[in-house]
């Protein structure tokens, strides 16, 4: 797929940034969990509490095949679990996509969380705000390794939107 995909733990601004590309690009652009909300006909916290994780990730693993199988141009914006499982790392690097890294430290990220829990499930007994460094700390070489590219999630929204952006006008500038 041509395009720009967004990774990085809940949070980090996969969605606003996503919003803002695609309006400076005149791109379209889609967030694969609202995608699943709407396949699925229910919320996110819904599907996690009556048929658990396992059954959401395998949701969003078919959202993911069905959105990076298409010709693009397109942002998109995915979960912050995306990356939990090797095939959607694989594809992701795989996708012809420009996939961003959108990198926060914990501090950071838990700070945003608590601002904005937004009907988030816990993936652990620790709870949606207590969990952030542990499971940052499983999912941070996954992101790494699945993405062309690192941007720091604190700049601003404009900064993140003119990097990326630059970089598809400009596709020299992109490779690896
Ligand atoms: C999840 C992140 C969520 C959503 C689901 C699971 C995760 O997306 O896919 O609640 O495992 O980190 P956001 O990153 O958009 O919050």
């Amino acid at each position: 797929m041509r395009g720009i995909v967004l990774i990085g733990y809940r949070g980090c601004g996969k969605t606003t940034l996503a919003r803002s590309l695609a309006a400076r690009l005149d791109w379209p652009w889609l967030d694969v969990d609202r995608v699943l909300e709407e396949r699925a006909g229910r919320s996110i916290a819904t599907i996690f509490a009556e048929e658990g994780e396992t059954a959401f990730r395998d949701r969003e693993a078919a959202v993911l095949t069905d959105l990076l199988s298409g010709p693009g141009p397109l942002v998109l914006a995915t979960g912050g679990g995306v990356v939990e499982r090797e095939a959607n790392r694989r594809q992701l690097r795989d996708s012809g996509a420009l996939v961003a890294y959108l990198d926060a430290p914990a501090d950071f990220l838990r700070a945003r969380l608590e601002a904005d829990p937004g009907g988030r499930p816990a993936l652990t007994g620790a709870g949606l705000l207590a969990e952030v460094a542990v499971v940052l700390a499983r999912r941070d070489p996954w992101y790494r390794a699945s993405a062309g590219m690192v941007v720091d999630a604190r700049l601003t929204v404009e900064e993140k939107t003119a990097c990326l952006a630059r970089l598809v006008e400009n596709p020299a500038k992109s490779r690896r």
